[in-house]
């Protein structure tokens, strides 16, 4: 896409192609449930409504004093990340009583305090509780509850050690050791594994908001998705897309989606060929401050990832000699699928998932191929991607009142889609 805005799209714009006859059309503010989507057979999806979703038998409703003891007042040298949504503390509770405990003891959890009055933060809360409350998955992330006291909405997690992808890849900090490619290759087949799941019979779910930051790491570096605020049920019955609001990330959103807002699981394909991408450059998807071009990661990255000679200028200068000419070119052939302008091109999840596996079945994934392969130097490195700068805009949850441009967005009109606050 050729927009250059590194933020996240905060605003929603009905979807544009006017006939609504073959789509599920969905209210934004009602939230489907899972619950009743009991086996593979398309049960109708029945909205539930915020009493039912806050009642989901695995969660907890936290009392608002209880996580201000737990984060020790909400100390700032507690917070552990900052996002559109609020910031996010670290604490200690027990488990079985629900109580603050003593730091270092217990159970450490991460709650998300939202910060942004309105509507929209209270569905992103809600939407979220609603998900997490149902589905459960090694690589998605857990949520242990809630608070809802007066005008407080928090998000209580189980708290991810390593914090997120995008910290790793990106952050230039001498504490943040660069991610070696076989930890870089278990990242993406985790968090391919997270969206499959999401995208089976059993959950049918598109994520819409697949970026580097919502992938977080425990200590083993497995990787988990987390932010359910932007997620939707998939199109039900023989519907192909459900009708949205635009909402996303510049720079992982599709441009099909981005043009008409209809979402499918596809769009979801299409930001993990951006994460892909990101993790084997290194790059953000989306950086102002990088040299006129290549601003835009998949714009730029896309005539290297053919070319055995070439893709070695997109491949991130600090993991050198750690993988094969191969396994680059595999999955940057992946990536490319992924990120195909037409949705059916793409790859489903579970077929990312099986090209992921098999790489690193092949021992290809972690290690110096045959010396055939070895052809990894430092002269073929761009000397952008060694002198890339630490300080590329992070893309969060930031509102945007910005007119849309770039090639994802030039159809239709902004005008008759605003973004708006
Ligand atoms: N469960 C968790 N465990 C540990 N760290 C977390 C957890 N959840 C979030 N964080 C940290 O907090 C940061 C902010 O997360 P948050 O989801 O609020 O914003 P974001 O993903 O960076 O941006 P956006 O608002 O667009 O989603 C994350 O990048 C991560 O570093
Ligand atoms: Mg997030």
């Amino acid at each position: 896409m050729g927009c250059c805005f590194s933020a996240r799209i905060k605003a929603e714009s009905p979807p544009r192609n006017g006939s609504t006859s073959n789509y599920v059309s969905k209210d934004e503010d009602t939230l489907s449930g899972l619950s009743s989507k009991v086996s593979l057979t398309s049960v109708p999806q029945t909205p539930r409504t915020e009493g039912e979703i806050l009642q989901s038998e695995n969660l907890n409703s936290f009392s608002f004093n209880e996580l201000k003891t737990a984060t020790r007042n909400f100390r700032p040298d507690s917070v552990v990340g900052e996002g559109g949504f609020g910031s996010v503390f670290k604490g200690w509770i027990d488990e079985q009583t629900l109580t603050a405990a003593k730091p270092g003891t217990g159970t450490v959890i991460a709650a998300k305090r939202l910060n942004q009055e309105g509507f929209q933060g209270h569905n992103e809360w809600l939407a979220e509780i609603n998900y997490l409350g149902q589905l459960h998955h090694p690589n998605l992330v857990k949520l242990f509850g809630y608070c809802l006291e007066d005008d407080h909405r928090l998000l209580v997690y189980e708290f991810l050690p390593k914090g997120s992808l995008d910290n790793h890849l990106f952050r230039r900090a001498s504490y943040f050791q660069p991610l070696s490619w076989g930890i870089r290759m278990k990242v993406a087949l985790d968090a391919a594994k997270g969206l499959a799941f999401l995208h089976s019979d059993e959950a049918k779910v598109i994520y819409r908001d697949f970026k580097t930051s919502n992938i977080l790491l425990d200590s083993n570096y497995n990787a988990k998705l987390s932010d359910f605020g932007l997620a939707k049920d998939g199109p039900v019955g023989d519907k192909s897309h459900v009708s949205t609001r635009v909402m996303g990330t510049y720079g992982y959103a599709a441009p099909e989606y981005m043009a008409t807002g209809h979402l499918t699981k596809k769009s979801d394909v299409y930001s993990f060929g951006v994460v892909l991408l990101e993790i084997m450059s290194g790059k953000r998807a989306m950086d102002k401050n990088r040299p006129s071009g290549e601003h835009n990661l998949v714009e730029w990255a896309k005539p290297y990832l053919t070319s055995k000679r070439r893709i070695f200028q997109v491949m991130d200068a600090r993991i050198e000699g750690q993988y094969s000419l191969r396994a680059a070119m595999k999955v940057a052939n992946l990536a490319i699928q992924c990120l195909s302008v037409e949705p059916r091109f793409r790859p489903t999840m579970e077929e990312v998932v099986r090209t992921l596996e098999q790489l690193q079945d092949s021992n290809d994934s972690g290690s110096v191929g045959s010396s055939r392969d070895q052809t990894v130097r430092k002269s073929h490195h761009s000397s952008s991607s060694r002198s890339r700068s630490s300080s590329g805009a992070r893309p969060h949850r930031r509102s945007m009142n910005n007119s849309l441009n770039g090639e994802g967005t030039s159809n239709p009109k902004p005008s008759a889609s605003p973004l708006v606050t």
